[in-house]
């Protein structure tokens, strides 16, 4: 067992999933408990977490001095390392704030790097550096801005790294955390499989003679909830579409005609178009969006719930990446809330069944395979709830929803026909919210903006800006401002997650 110390990073649970993924078991523990808790449960290894503050911040996370006698090797990640530092009497202080990739070079390849390349891609998001190093540690590794980006009391076995080895952008990640299990904490490693068949028969008990209804959009998560359900109950499940006009238009075609098929059972499509756009009228702030549209669905299927007397459950396909980034940690700044977490209402007369609601995209996937859907559903683009309304910046009008429903169709059918569309793991359109000025015909035109959004993903934690080529670009750019009405320009956008976020809204 590991105890991942939480002190509030948007990567915590992250943390813990990558040492599940290698085979160890870890638990997210909050760090007033942490002592006590190590003390009692003697965890092979400890990792402290990154956070959002700066350890002189007032209110800052820390945790008990005393959680360095215990004899447990640790690992400090970004906030951990500093505080670490700060707590052995070493110096931090603010420096030159990073975000993004980095350079990593190796000096020590003993532990901690073993097997890894003299230097490679790291992920750094901070804004504070270690100044002075504690006594007794040394410099593993350094990149061009930060001397003491991994560093080792190897004696005590307390290791430090500025940057975050559990995301995706950080080449050797994984090896780095392997080796910190495996040769720091000697930790045997057992990989466990994912069980779908334990899955559908704990719906199937959970259940029971009960009807749920399915909250159902034709997406991954949805696809692969509906199919574990329709497994488990058969026609005890009543899958609904709410069709709410914000999704892609062939999204209501699958649905009415692939989705039955698959599932086994029909799938019930409630028209909701107008009253979504009514909802939404003069809705700017992000926030109040989802919500309003949370909400709007919730009442809908109230209302196919009354229809259905003996309705209990509604299936929903959270994963952990939506809770996470709705809820995040305890101690974790609040980024958004998705419309199937955040916007629920309190007071809700279903309860929730929620099957994926531990497993982030990739497994999802691989659940969605094994129990038969077909690659094209498992690995479509996943496109959030609150669909289109979260790509048109400001009011969602009737006029701006057909644009950026034609904007986003272009976008899709270009990438498609260049075979970009499978190579990426989202892309679309967004309309700005910002006018500018064009000349079309003769005349002086004044129109809105519209961005592109087009991203390279493994888990929604983390994205990268897809390398397109230029033709493409070029392509997009051309057909947009020909064919949707009002346009001036198209803009791409090139910034990572983090910071930014994936969603414009
Ligand atoms: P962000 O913008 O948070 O997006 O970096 C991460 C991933 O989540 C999707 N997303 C949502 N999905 N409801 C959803 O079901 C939402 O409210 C929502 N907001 C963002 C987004 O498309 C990306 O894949």
């Amino acid at each position: 067992m590991i105890h991942v110390i939480d002190f509030g990073s948007q990567t915590t649970h992250l943390i813990a999933r990558r040492l599940r993924d290698l085979g160890a078991e870890a638990e997210i523990v909050d760090p007033d408990e942490a002592v006590k808790k190590a003390t009692r449960e003697k965890p092979a290894g400890i990792i402290f977490s990154g956070g959002p503050l700066s350890v002189y911040e007032n209110g800052a996370p820390t945790v008990d001095k005393k959680i360095f006698d215990l004899d447990i090797p640790i690992l400090g990640i970004c906030y951990g390392w500093q505080l670490m530092a700060k707590l052995l009497g070493g110096n931090v202080a603010s420096a030159h704030k990073e975000y993004g990739p980095t350079n990593l070079r190796i000096i020590d390849f003993v532990d901690l790097f073993y097997g890894l390349p003299a230097q490679s891609r790291v992920f750094e998001s901070h804004g504070d550096s270690v100044l002075t190093m504690p006594e007794g540690f040394m410099v593993l590794g350094s990149t061009e801005s930060v001397m003491y980006a991994a560093v080792g009391n190897k004696e005590k076995k307390f290791y430090g790294v500025q940057f975050h080895p559990e995301v995706h952008h950080t080449n050797y990640g994984k090896v780095i955390l392997k080796n910190f299990l495996t040769r720091i904490c000697n930790l045997p490693l057992t990989v466990k499989r994912l069980d779908t068949k334990t899955m559908i028969d704990e719906i199937k008990q959970k259940v029971g003679t009960n009807t749920v209804i399915g909250a159902f959009s034709g997406g991954t998560d949805s696809a692969v909830a509906g199919a574990l359900v329709a497994k488990a109950i058969g026609k005890q499940f009543i899958p609904i579409y709410i069709d709410s006009g914000l999704m892609r238009e062939e999204t209501l075609e699958k649905i009415t005609n692939v989705f039955p098929k698959l599932l086994g059972v029909p799938v019930k499509v409630v028209e909701a178009r107008k009253e979504f756009l009514q909802r939404l009228q003069g809705v700017i702030d992000p926030e109040e969006k989802r919500k309003a549209i949370g909400r709007l669905y919730i009442e809908l299927f109230e209302k196919e719930m009354e229809k259905i007397p003996n309705a209990k459950f509604l299936l929903q396909g959270t994963t952990y990446a939506d809770f996470i980034h709705s809820q995040g940690s305890k101690r974790s700044a609040h980024i958004k809330s998705h419309h199937n977490v955040g916007g629920l209402p309190k007071e809700m007369k279903l309860q929730l069944l929620e099957p994926l609601r531990y497993f982030y995209t990739d497994q999802v996937r691989k659940i969605g395979l094994r129990i038969g859907l077909p690659k094209e559903v498992v690995y479509q683009q996943p496109f959030p709830g609150p669909g289109h309304a979260v790509r048109i910046i400001g009011e969602v009008t009737k006029e701006r929803l057909e644009k950026q429903v034609l904007a986003d169709s272009i976008v899709v059918d270009e990438m498609k026909k260049s075979g970009w569309y499978t190579k990426v793991f989202q892309c679309w359109s967004v309309m700005t919210g910002i006018n500018s000025t064009a000349v079309k015909g003769d005349g002086r035109f004044y129109g809105e903006v519209v961005a592109l959004r087009v991203l390279q993903s493994k888990d929604r934690m983390t994205a990268d800006w897809a390398h397109l080529p230029h033709e493409l670009l070029a392509r997009l750019s051309t057909r947009i401002v020909n064919e949707v009405p009002n346009i001036s320009r198209v803009v791409y956008d090139i910034t990572t997650k983090p910071p930014a976020t994936m969603e414009w809204e």
